[in-house]
């Protein structure tokens, strides 16, 4: 089976294709539009350099979002490529490991050099993810499913940044990092679908629809992990109470419909292929 069509062409590190002295906060780092607070009256009043300042905050909190997932998808394919006995399976794997590694030193470089102290990820989601993650076998239907929706839910955002908006000067680095990124992600998820459509037809119907309990809050929890950050983003971009302006987002009619754009082709696609998933899976809202 062919696994990976990036089998020929030389690998070439992130890190060395950015301009990182480059680095301007003086712009967008994610589009106006594609805020949590996009379109609310309060928010839009504030000063340019505030409402920039909370798209640093946003896109650092996708970067970290990414480090987390990576992290994870690194320690699990990892074990999948040593117990694959198929020397193409294996490389395939190794080459995707290798890829997540070049994402990851990105994001910790641009963290790095953002100057922005962004605590890490912790939401009650967040954790029962991660355990969830580790625990699942590797290779197993329902860990291609989130793999799919790790995969696929970041990148959409990733290409709402790359799509251009007139009268917006986004930051060149992160454009550089969006447009590498989704280029690896784009053959990832393809990658993890083919994986998942395999491993999911093997499940038994019984075995499935118990699986989709377990899968359709883990949808949700993520849908929101990446749309409605948590307070601490709104305390470190200066939005302060953070609470009241993370409540302002999680009533916003504007993101509620950008989060169910994101997710609906990975809800589609899993219902597809025999997923019990309800449209609304994505989209609700603690
Ligand atoms: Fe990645
Ligand atoms: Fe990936």
């Amino acid at each position: 089976m062919q696994l990976s069509a990036n089998t020929t062409a030389p690998y070439e590190d992130p890190l060395f294709q950015i301009d990182w002295d480059a680095v301007d906060h003086q712009c967008w780092w994610l589009p106006p539009d594609a805020l949590s607070l996009a379109g609310v009256p309060e928010f839009e009043a504030l000063p340019l350099a505030d409402r920039q300042r909370l798209s640093h905050c946003e896109y650092l909190h996708l970067l970290q979002t990414g480090l987390w997932l990576e992290a994870l998808f690194v320690e699990r394919l990892a074990l999948l490529a040593w117990r694959s006995g198929d020397p193409h399976t294996r490389a395939a794997y190794l080459r995707e490991i290798r890829e997540e590694a070049g994402h990851s030193l990105m994001f910790v470089e641009l963290i790095r050099r953002s100057g922005i102290a962004l605590a890490l990820p912790q939401s009650a989601g967040v954790r029962l993810g991660h355990a969830l993650g580790r625990w699942i076998p590797p290779g197993s239907a329902l860990f291609w499913a989130m793999v799919v929706i790790g995969e696929e839910l970041p990148n959409r955002l990733n290409r709402q940044l790359q799509r251009g908006v007139e009268d917006v000067t986004l930051s060149s680095v992160v454009f550089r990092i969006a447009r590498i990124h989704s280029r690896d992600e784009a053959m990832h998820a393809a990658l993890a679908r083919r994986q998942c459509e395999e491993a999911t037809r093997r499940s038994a119907p019984w075995r499935l629809a118990l699986l989709s309990r377990v899968l359709a809050p883990m949808l949700g929890a993520f849908t929101r992990h990446v749309h409605y950050p948590p307070a601490p983003v709104y305390e470190t971009a200066g939005l302060r109470p953070a609470r009241r302006w993370r409540a302002l987002a999680l009533r916003n009619p504007v993101r509620r419909a950008l989060a169910r754009q994101t997710a609906a082709p990975t809800l589609e696609f899993l219902r597809r292929i025999g997923w019990n998933l309800r449209q609304d899976d994505a989209a609700r809202h603690p």
